[in-house]
C-alpha cells in the first residue's frame, strides 16, 4: 500500500525532479512536454487571450521598439490566473538596441554586478571597454575570460541584496528611462497603467547555466506585476505553483518573448534548468538602424561584440515595482544593511537566484 508519507515525498520532489529532468545532459531530455508558444498551439491549456489595443498608441510602443498592441500575440494558462505571455512583440532590429543596452550601458556604474564582489569599482568601471580591449589582443596576451564573460548579474534602480533579500531606500541610483519607459508600455498594454519600473535584476546565462527554483517575493508590495524579457538564446521556464513541491508546466522562453506574472502568479515557483539553442526559425536578434534617435543605434562595432555574446549566452531582464502606491520602507538599522552588503554572492546557497553555472 502507498502510505501517504510516499505520497507526501514524491510531491515533494515533483519540482525539482521535472528541474533535474530537463537539466539533465546525459542523455538529453526529450523536451516534447514544453510548450512553445511561437508554434501553432495544440495544448487546450494555452489559451490566446485579446488585450486592449488603445492601452498604448501605436507611436508609444514604435519609440520603445515595440511593434503595434494589436498585432502582439498573448497568451494566458489555464490553472495560472495572471500569467502572460507575450512573443516577441519587438519591431524587427530593435532587440538588437536591448540587448547592446544589457551589455554595454547597464553594467557601468552606478549599477551593481557581481563582479563588484571582488574587484574594485575602477576595475569594473567600464566592463564592456575592458573585454572588447582584451578580445582584440594579440593572442598570447588574452586574459582566459573577458569581464563581459563572467557577468552573471546587474541590479537597477533599488539594488537587490542578495544575503538580505532585501531592498533599501538608501541603496537606489536612477532606473534607466528607457527601460522604465519600455516596462511602461508593457505593463499598460496588460492592463496595469501605474506600473512603475523601480528595480532590475538582469541575469546573464551561458549555454551551462541554470537558475533554481524559487519565488520572487522580496518587493513590499505584491499586487504590481513583474515583467521578464529574454534575449539571445532559449531557455525552458518552469512554472510551478504555489507550494514549492507543485509539479511545474515547461516552456520555451526565446528571444524577445516577455512574461507577466500578475495577480495569483505573482508569486508562483518557477525556475530556468537549462539553456538551449534558439531554433532557427525564431528571429533572432539582428542588427538594424533602430534606436530611439541617430545617437541611439548601435554601431557595427558594437553589433559585432552584442551578437557573439548571444550566439552562446542568454540575457534576461527582469523589471519589478518594489513599493505599492505611497508606500515606504520601514525603517532598518544602517549596521544591518551594511553588514549585509558586499558579500560574495557565490558563497550563498545553491540555486536562490542567479544563474549558476554547472
Ligand atoms: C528571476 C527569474 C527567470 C528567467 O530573475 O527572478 O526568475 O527567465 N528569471 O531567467
Ligand atoms: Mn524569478
Amino acid at each position: 500500500m502507498a502510505t501517504m508519507a510516499a505520497i507526501v515525498e514524491c510531491r515533494e520532489d515533483a519540482f525539482r525532479k521535472i528541474f533535474k529532468f530537463y537539466k539533465r545532459r546525459i542523455p538529453p531530455p526529450n523536451f516534447s512536454d514544453v510548450f512553445d508558444f511561437s508554434k501553432p498551439m495544440t495544448s487546450d491549456k494555452v489559451v490566446q487571450v485579446k488585450i486592449d489595443p488603445q492601452a498604448v498608441s501605436d507611436g508609444d510602443a514604435a519609440r520603445v521598439g515595440l511593434q503595434p498592441v494589436r498585432d502582439w500575440r498573448v497568451f494566458n494558462l489555464k490553472g495560472y490566473p495572471g500569467f502572460i505571455f507575450i512573443t516577441n512583440p519587438f519591431l524587427r532590429g530593435s532587440q538588437a538596441y536591448w540587448v547592446r543596452q544589457c551589455l554595454k550601458t547597464y553594467p557601468r556604474k552606478p549599477n551593481v554586478c557581481n563582479l563588484d564582489m571582488h574587484m574594485s569599482p575602477s576595475d569594473t568601471q567600464d566592463i564592456w571597454a575592458k573585454s572588447v580591449c582584451n578580445l582584440s589582443r594579440p593572442d598570447g596576451k588574452r586574459e582566459p575570460k573577458t569581464l563581459l564573460e563572467r557577468l552573471r548579474w546587474v541590479t537597477l534602480g533599488y539594488h537587490y541584496n542578495w544575503n538580505s533579500k532585501t531592498y533599501s531606500a538608501n541603496h537606489y541610483t536612477p532606473f534607466p528611462a528607457e527601460l522604465r519607459l519600455l516596462s511602461h508600455q508593457i505593463a499598460a498594454a496588460c492592463g496595469f497603467p501605474g506600473f512603475s519600473a523601480e528595480a532590475g535584476i538582469l541575469n546573464y546565462y551561458r549555454s551551462d547555466s541554470s537558475l533554481g527554483i524559487h519565488v520572487d517575493e522580496s518587493e513590499l508590495d505584491h499586487s504590481c506585476p513583474l515583467l521578464s524579457f529574454s534575449f539571445g538564446q532559449s531557455a525552458i521556464f518552469l512554472l510551478g505553483g504555489t507550494q514549492r513541491q507543485d509539479p511545474p508546466t515547461a516552456m520555451y522562453m526565446h528571444s524577445g518573448d516577455l512574461m507577466v506574472m500578475s495577480g495569483q502568479s505573482r508569486l508562483l515557483y518557477h525556475a530556468v534548468p537549462r539553456i538551449v539553442p534558439a531554433p532557427q526559425e525564431v528571429a533572432v536578434v539582428e542588427q538594424s538602424s533602430w534606436g530611439s534617435d541617430q545617437q541611439e543605434c548601435v554601431s557595427q562595432e558594437d553589433w559585432a561584440v552584442c551578437s557573439e555574446y548571444i550566439q552562446s549566452s542568454r540575457i534576461n531582464v527582469t523589471v519589478r515595482q518594489v513599493l505599492g502606491q505611497s508606500q515606504s520602507f520601514p525603517e532598518t538599522p544602517l549596521r544591518e544593511e551594511h553588514q549585509a552588503e558586499g558579500e560574495d554572492r557565490s558563497k550563498r546557497r545553491k540555486g536562490v537566484y542567479s544563474p549558476q553555472q554547472t
